[in-house]
């Protein structure tokens, strides 16, 4: 597997995304995608499936050190002592420390200082071993940075081939951060591209291969696929066993043009602007 090194912590590049797997399907695909060599898995308090999430680890039978597990804090538990009733119920529902503790979206009420505080003293109290954001910009992470003693590992963002962070990614290098892509394939549409599809055929792989290929061989970058099917989950660890040329990664970065973003809500912040 490869191996992003983020400020102290190692993230595996390929991880596996939670969302929506609830129930007995949220244990079930955890400890398959464990058994097929997943060892990064994705969660948030959010999912509803921290408890599922954790049980599935455990049922895989893969040591639990093996395995690098982040879960999130939805902005509504921000203010001080709510994050840190929620970091340790996270710590509960999971059965196990998670390794990255991030904030799920920044808040548009309660001030960062206060959150980044309560994140720092999270990791400190053992609830979790490494920090970090999601969905943060450029002025909000380096707000973050500039609050927190300890350094982030960790931003979280959207990142598929319609969408351009040519703006947050060097930043991230040079703070040392991992960027983490959720909806990596937006969703599945990278299925439909034609210029995708031809440098699927060409490598005898498919469009969802090539984007997951495309976002990990990117420096420092990481990517959490989800899928409710062992026959995806399976085919998705193949990204490890082929590479993609300098002309294809320009031709899959060529479409970020799109700027198509899916996670785009009214708490969303100001965006970046596209570089
Ligand atoms: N921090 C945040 O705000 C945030 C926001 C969104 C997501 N996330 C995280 O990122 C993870 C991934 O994002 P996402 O779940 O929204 O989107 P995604 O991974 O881009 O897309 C998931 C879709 O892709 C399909 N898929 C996966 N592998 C496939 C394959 N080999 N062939 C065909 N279809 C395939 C799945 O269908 P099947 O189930 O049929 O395979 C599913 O419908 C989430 O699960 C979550 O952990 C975080």
């Amino acid at each position: 597997m490869i191996t992003i090194e983020a400020n102290g912590a190692k993230i595996p590049a390929l991880g596996f995304g939670t969302y929506q797997l609830t129930g007995s399907l949220g244990t079930d695909m955890v400890a398959t995608a464990l058994n097929l060599g997943y060892r990064h898995i994705d969660t948030a308090r959010m999912y509803g499936n921290e408890a599922e999430v954790g049980r599935g680890i455990a049922t895989s039978g893969i040591p639990r050190e093996e395995i690098f597990l982040t879960t999130k804090i939805w902005p509504d538990d921000f203010a001080h002592d709510d994050f840190l009733r929620s970091a340790e119920q996270s710590v509960k529902n999971l059965g196990t420390t998670p390794d990255l503790l991030l904030l799920h979206w920044p808040s548009k009420t309660v001030p960062l200082d206060e959150t980044i505080a309560a994140l720092v003293e999270a990791q400190r109290k053992g609830l979790t071993r490494f920090i970090g954001v999601s969905n943060f910009t450029i002025p909000l992470l380096r707000l973050a940075t500039e609050h927190s003693p300890i350094p982030l590992v960790n931003n979280q963002i959207e990142y598929h081939p319609y969408l351009s962070q040519d703006a947050l990614l060097p930043f991230h290098r040079k703070l040392g951060i991992a960027t983490t892509a959720h909806c990596p394939t937006a969703r599945g549409k990278v299925m439909d591209d034609p210029v995708i599809k031809k440098i699927a055929d060409a490598h005898g792989t498919n469009p969802i291969q090539v984007t997951l290929r495309w976002l990990i061989q990117q420096e420092g970058v990481a990517a959490i696929p989800r899928t409710s099917s062992e026959k995806n989950a399976k085919s998705n660890l193949k990204v490890l066993e082929f590479e993609l040329t300098p002309d294809e990664m320009a031709q899959i970065s060529a479409l970020r043009s799109t700027n198509y973003r899916i996670c785009d809500f009214a708490f969303s912040p100001v965006w970046d602007a596209v570089a």
